[in-house]
Parts: structure tokens; C-alpha cells; sequence
């Protein structure tokens, strides 16, 4: 895909592709446009040129909305929760939603508690979405896109926010859902988080892919570790 804003190229000509049951790492430091890749995916922005493929078809006309009935679920690097709602009642809106369009009946209450306890926020529950601190609300995020059955979670910096034993825990989490079949992008800072879980890392540097490769490949990658792997955790948080 390529994305230009008026004279600035965010993406240039990078193309990936995402497997199923695998942790793929889209790393590269601010500005690289990895977010935009995640808007052109999910159906936010369209691409100046190229296609999204999703499931053995072409979805580069298709809505947001289009998209995410077929599986794609997301969360966003600036938070994107219902603010003045509850922490449960954003994930029952997203189950209700789901369920509505598939016919079926939803015992919302209870799915969304469960869905809660598994991303670990279930004391969380009664409080309002936008009273909670920014590591319990990205994993909101998350289990307000598992509500809808995902089978590709783009996750734009979910681990911001979260403490180092949080982080683990969000790490098992995250292989959990691989294992069930899930195709998992990942942008991601913590580059721990990021070795441990990710099969396959795509690096972007000025919207263009420098290295792709296993994590223990890109480590040793000489132009990633000039373009990014040497820079200071402040600069690229
Ligand atoms: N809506 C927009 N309008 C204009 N420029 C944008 C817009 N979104 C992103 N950009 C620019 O595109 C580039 C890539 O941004 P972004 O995708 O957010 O990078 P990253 O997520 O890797 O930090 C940056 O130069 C950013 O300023
Ligand atoms: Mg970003």
C-alpha cells in the first residue's frame, strides 16, 4: 500500500500479509506510519494506491463496519473507549452489537464479565470508562474487540501503560489467543514483549518495510538496528 497526505508519504509500498494463529510485530520508530497502515487495514483510511486482502477477498471498498462483520476487530493507539459508559457496558454494547447481527440470543451481562476476567479488568467492571487508568483501558479495548469474535486483532500499542508483571500477563494473553486461531498485527514499543510473543516482525522505517524476519533475525539486522533498535526508549516511546 501507499498513503500520501498532501505531500508527505506515510506508507510507501509496503506490503505484508498476516497469518492466522500467528503474532506478527509491526515495529519501526514514530512517524513510520504504522498507525496509518492499521487505518488503511481496518477501512479508516483509504490507500492512494494498493489493496487489503482479508480472508481470500479483496476488502479495500468495503466499510469499517463491513470489514469488522467479517472478523477484523482493532484497538486504537489513542483510546477509543465510550467514556461516560461503564467498563462492562462497553463490552456489552460490542457483544449486543455482534450477537444482534448474527441473530442470536446474548446473556450480555455475564459474557462481558467473562470477557472482562480474561483480559484481567474484572474489578474494574462498575467504574466509568474514562476513570480508569490507561493500561486498564487498553485492555478494555481489547476485550471490547474480542466481543465481536475477531480473526485478525490489530493492536496499536496495547501494552503502553501496563507494568512490567501486567505486561506478562497481557504477553500469555495474547499467545492464548494465537493459539485459538487468531491472526494477531501488533505495533508495539516494549521490544521484550515484542521478542517474546511475535513469530514474524515487519520493520517500517519512513513508511517504507526495511527488514521482516523472525525476532531473533531482526535483532541481528545491521540497518534495524541504525533505523531503530538503537534508539533510546525515550525517543521512542
Ligand atoms: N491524517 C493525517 N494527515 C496528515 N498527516 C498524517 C495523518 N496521519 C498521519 N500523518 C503523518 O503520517 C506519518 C505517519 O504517521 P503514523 O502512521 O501515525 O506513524 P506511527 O504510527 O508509525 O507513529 C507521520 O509523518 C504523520 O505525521
Ligand atoms: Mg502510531
Amino acid at each position: 500500500m501507499v498513503v500520501q497526505f498532501g505531500g508527505v508519504t506515510a506508507v510507501d509500498d509496503a506490503t505484508f500479509s498476516v497469518e492466522p494463529a500467528t503474532i506478527t510485530g509491526l515495529i519501526g520508530p514514530n512517524g513510520a506510519g504504522k498507525t496509518t497502515c492499521f487505518n488503511v487495514i481496518s477501512g479508516l483510511q483509504r490507500p492512494t494506491k494498493g489493496r487489503v486482502r482479508f480472508r481470500d477477498q479483496d476488502v479495500t471498498s468495503l466499510s469499517v463496519d463491513g470489514r469488522a462483520r467479517r472478523g477484523m476487530g482493532r484497538t486504537f493507539q489513542r483510546l477509543e473507549a465510550f467514556g461516560s459508559l461503564s467498563v462492562r457496558d462497553n463490552v456489552m454494547v460490542a457483544l449486543d452489537i455482534n450477537r444482534g447481527l448474527r441473530g442470536l440470543f446474548t446473556n450480555g451481562r455475564k459474557d462481558a464479565d467473562a470477557l472482562l476476567e480474561r483480559v484481567g479488568i474484572a474489578s474494574y467492571a462498575e467504574e466509568r470508562a474514562d476513570s480508569v487508568p490507561t493500561g486498564t483501558a487498553r485492555l478494555l479495548e481489547l476485550a471490547r474487540a474480542l466481543a465481536c469474535e475477531p480473526r485478525l486483532l490489530l493492536l496499536d500499542e496495547p501494552s503502553s501503560g501496563l507494568d512490567e508483571a501486567e505486561t506478562d500477563d497481557f504477553g500469555s494473553l495474547l499467545q492464548e489467543l494465537a493459539a485459538s486461531g487468531v491472526a494477531i498485527l501488533m505495533v508495539e514499543h516494549d521490544m521484550d514483549l515484542v521478542m517474546a510473543v511475535c513469530q514474524e516482525l515487519h520493520v517500517l522505517d519512513f513508511g517504507r518495510i526495511i527488514a521482516s524476519g523472525t525476532p531473533a533475525a531482526i535483532r541481528q539486522d545491521r540497518t534495524v538496528q541504525e533505523a531503530y533498535l538503537g534508539y533510546s526508549e525515550e525517543v521512542v516511546a
